[in-house]
């Protein structure tokens, strides 16, 4: 049996709302694999320099919080920062209005993707999930998926999401986050969210999260056996 067989990588790409969490869990767990959400490493970077007051400009200082900084991510999906669990606080409207200028910076970035290659090295398969795992993470990744959906259908699936952790927010306010969010990450200098050129494109506008597992896994078996 080759590697791919016994142990596929899987970049899962999409801009923000397009069901990206839930769908890669979902394949990771049918495949029995690793899963990996790279935005949450993004995110909890950002607590940490909202908590700091971190000048963003200030790249000495920017380089030493990193050097002090560790991120860890269990198999339930919680996501620790130095030690302490912040799998709720990192999806919250502060964290969701700076990660994307955060994001941008090279210097968080070259840190990061070093950590999730460094995960995708060790794991036997996996699921990696966020804006640039097949153009830069994974490139040599076995499956290539880009989910999509309109901005109508990821900012309902969104306020849903937030209305479920108690936060009340408008469609408006959701709306407005998530242009923001994509124009930062899909402009922005260093590797932004971009469609490679062998990926397998799904737009899940109107589709439930069960049929676009289903077709990923289909895709995926379909290789696979
Ligand atoms: O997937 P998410 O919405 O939790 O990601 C939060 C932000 O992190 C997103 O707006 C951009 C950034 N991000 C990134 O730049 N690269 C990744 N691989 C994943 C996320």
């Amino acid at each position: 049996m080759t590697d791919k067989k016994k142990y596929p990588r899987i970049a899962i790409d999409g801009p923000a709302g397009a069901g990206k969490s839930t769908v890669a869990r979902e394949v990771a767990k049918r495949l029995n694999i690793k899963y990996l959400d790279t935005g949450a490493m993004y995110r909890a970077v950002t607590l940490k320099v909202i908590r700091e007051s971190l000048d963003l400009n200030n790249s000495e200082a920017l380089e030493e919080l990193l050097d002090r900084t560790s991120i860890d991510l269990d198999e339930e999906k919680r996501v620790y920062l130095d030690g302490k669990d912040v799998t709720e606080e990192i999806r919250r409207s502060h964290v969701n209005e700076l990660v994307s200028p955060v994001s941008c910076i090279s210097l968080v970035r070259r840190r990061l993707v070093a950590m999730q290659q460094a995960i995708a090295e060790e794991s036997k398969g996996i699921v990696m999930e966020g804006r640039d795992i097949a153009s830069r993470v994974m490139p040599d990744a076995d499956f290539k998926i880009y989910l999509d959906a309109s901005l109508e259908e990821r900012t309902r699936r969104r306020s849903k999401e937030q209305l479920e952790k108690g936060i009340s927010l408008t469609k408006e306010e959701v709306a407005s986050e998530i242009m923001n969010r994509d124009t930062i990450d899909s402009q922005r200098d260093d590797s932004p969210l971009t469609i490679v050129g062998d990926a397998l494109v799904i737009d899940t506008t109107g589709m439930t999260f069960e049929t676009v597992v289903n077709k990923v896994v289909e895709v995926i078996s379909q290789e696979l056996h």
